[in-house]
């Protein structure tokens, strides 16, 4: 007090200020965290005791390990309450590549949501046409990295285990007789699984009998890759299913390592910025630290009222309006080769007059984007929530991929999401724009532009809200 007698009223109020910023500053630290805790749901529980030195092993090589997933809190709600999680993983201002990632809550590995039956239906729509191009185990590659097949297995076995643990209103199953053999058993040294069900789907796979791959994708809403690590240190991409890319197949990038994975896909600076974290990553993800991580793409797709011809009934553009498992609008037909691709696009670019019917190929997907307006309801956010977790047994790193996707008409009614996102979609380097696609819907910008001026007029948001460093 005697120190403040001594200032200056002027000096009083640059301090008072000082204080007003740092209550401000505590505050949001206090309310992000408190955010980040309600997303975490319960902190993980004990880890197990088995613990695994990473570094002392030869690459390539694993030694099966006693793990215990960490016990799981039933989920609370039943799926048909819980709401797609909003993600908004874009940040104001600059652009940085970076890998983004979190600690991922032990009760968190799969999440459940109401859009469980539709995503199911696409899911068993996909496998049932196209199975054996979107499913499938890399065989071994003599001396460099095994087969995919016992990961794939024991990956059907931990999700049977999880997610009948943490959706016991979902999912039932029927276990055999505990082994005295401790491997042979689940979790907990309970008997080892043989059937789940899906209740609410009256559906039971038989987990003796089926094929692994399919049985993991149809009990949730994610597709997944299984990667192992190879004599060379390098992980490889050994089994997967993946039904619902959008805009990649898996059938290119079966038995790749994680470099070719990504640069043959034209990933934008992921050599320079991605690649040495990314792989030392992988080398070193323990057992008892899965992790978490979102990215983001926009879409555009095609209004049901704008199909001519109208999709065939039971096509997969009825199932799937849109375009959730193939981004026919932005890509075309999910069959042509890269550079038949390639020159179609060209094509189309060179020459906006033609017409959406001339456009159209055999398959009936429309393949001109140039001739697809950017409108609230045309363009979507696709949104991803990855995963990744090692597994105990085989060792093998198991990649999960769900998806979201949001229309910009809803977008538009979130505070700060449209100013924020075009602030984004303005910091892509041209690189990223070009691997975005960013000419197919920049038009939708304006609106953005509007939307924020109105909501800044609203007092909807603040100058504060740009240096948010919470951007989910
Ligand atoms: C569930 O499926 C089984 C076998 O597929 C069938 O016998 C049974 O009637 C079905 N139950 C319901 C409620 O649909
Ligand atoms: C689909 O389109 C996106 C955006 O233009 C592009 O990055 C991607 O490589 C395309 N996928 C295929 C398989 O052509
Ligand atoms: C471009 O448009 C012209 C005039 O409509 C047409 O003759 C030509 O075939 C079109 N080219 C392509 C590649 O579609």
């Amino acid at each position: 007090m005697a120190v403040l007698s001594t200032l200056a009223p002027k000096d009083l109020l640059v301090l008072a200020s000082c204080a007003l910023t740092l209550c401000v500053l505590a505050y949001r630290a206090w309310s992000q965290r408190r955010l980040l805790r309600a997303r975490a749901g319960t902190p993980p529980n004990v880890l197990p005791a088995a613990k695994v030195n990473e570094k002392d092993r030869e690459p390539g090589e694993w030694t099966p390990v006693a793990f215990d997933y960490p016990r799981l809190e039933p989920h609370k709600e039943h799926f048909s309450n819980v709401k797609p999680i909003p993600y908004r993983p874009f940040k104001w201002g600059d652009y940085h590549v970076t890998m983004g990632i979190r600690g991922m809550a032990w009760d968190e590995w799969i999440e459940l949501d109401r859009e469980f039956p539709l995503m199911h239906k696409v899911a068993d729509y996909r496998i049932r046409t196209r199975g054996d191009r979107l499913l499938s185990v890399h065989p071994a590659q003599p001396g460099v990295v095994d087969s995919g097949h016992a990961a794939a297995e024991e990956l059907m076995y931990e999700l049977s285990e999880y997610l009948s643990r943490r959706h016991p209103d979902v999912y039932k199953v029927t276990r055999r007789a505990v082994s005295k053999n401790r491997e042979e058993n689940g979790w907990y040294g309970e008997g080892k699984i043989k059937t789940i069900t899906i209740i609410p789907f009256n559906e039971t796979y038989d987990l003796e009998k089926e094929e692994p791959l399919k049985v993991s994708r149809m009990l949730m809403q994610e597709d997944f890759t299984i990667m192992l690590e190879g004599s060379d240190g390098r992980y490889y991409l050994q089994a997967g299913a993946v039904v619902i890319a959008g805009s990649w197949r898996l059938e290119d990038k079966m038995g790749m390592p994680l470099e070719e994975i990504h640069t043959s896909g034209n990933v934008p600076q992921y050599q320079s910025k991605l690649q040495m974290s990314m792989e030392r990553y992988f080398r070193r993800l323990p057992l008892d630290k899965p992790i978490v991580r979102n990215n983001y793409a926009v879409q555009l797709v095609q209004e049901p009222e704008m199909r001519s011809p109208a999709p065939a009934p039971g096509s997969l553009l009825d199932v799937d309006p849109d375009e959730l498992a193939w981004a026919a609008t932005m890509n075309g037909s999910e069959d042509t080769n890269d550079f038949e691709r390639a020159k179609h696009i060209n094509d189309q670019v060179d020459n906006a007059t033609t017409s959406v019917t001339d456009a159209q190929n055999d398959k009936g997907y429309p393949a001109s984007r140039t001739t697809t307006p950017a409108t609230p309801r045309t363009v979507r956010l696709r949104t991803e929530r990855q995963t990744l977790r090692r597994l105990p047994r085989t060792g093998a790193i198991v990649f999960t991929i769900r998806v979201y996707q949001t229309p910009f008409e809803e977008l538009l009614r979130e505070p700060g999401v449209p100013g924020r996102m075009a602030s984004a979609i303005r910091s892509w380097p041209e690189d990223v724009a070009r691997y975005k696609a960013r000419d197919a819907y920049e038009g939708i910008l304006p609106l953005l532009d509007q939307c924020h001026a109105e909501q800044v007029a609203k007092g909807l948001v603040s100058e504060e809200d740009k240096k948010s460093t919470f951007p989910f």
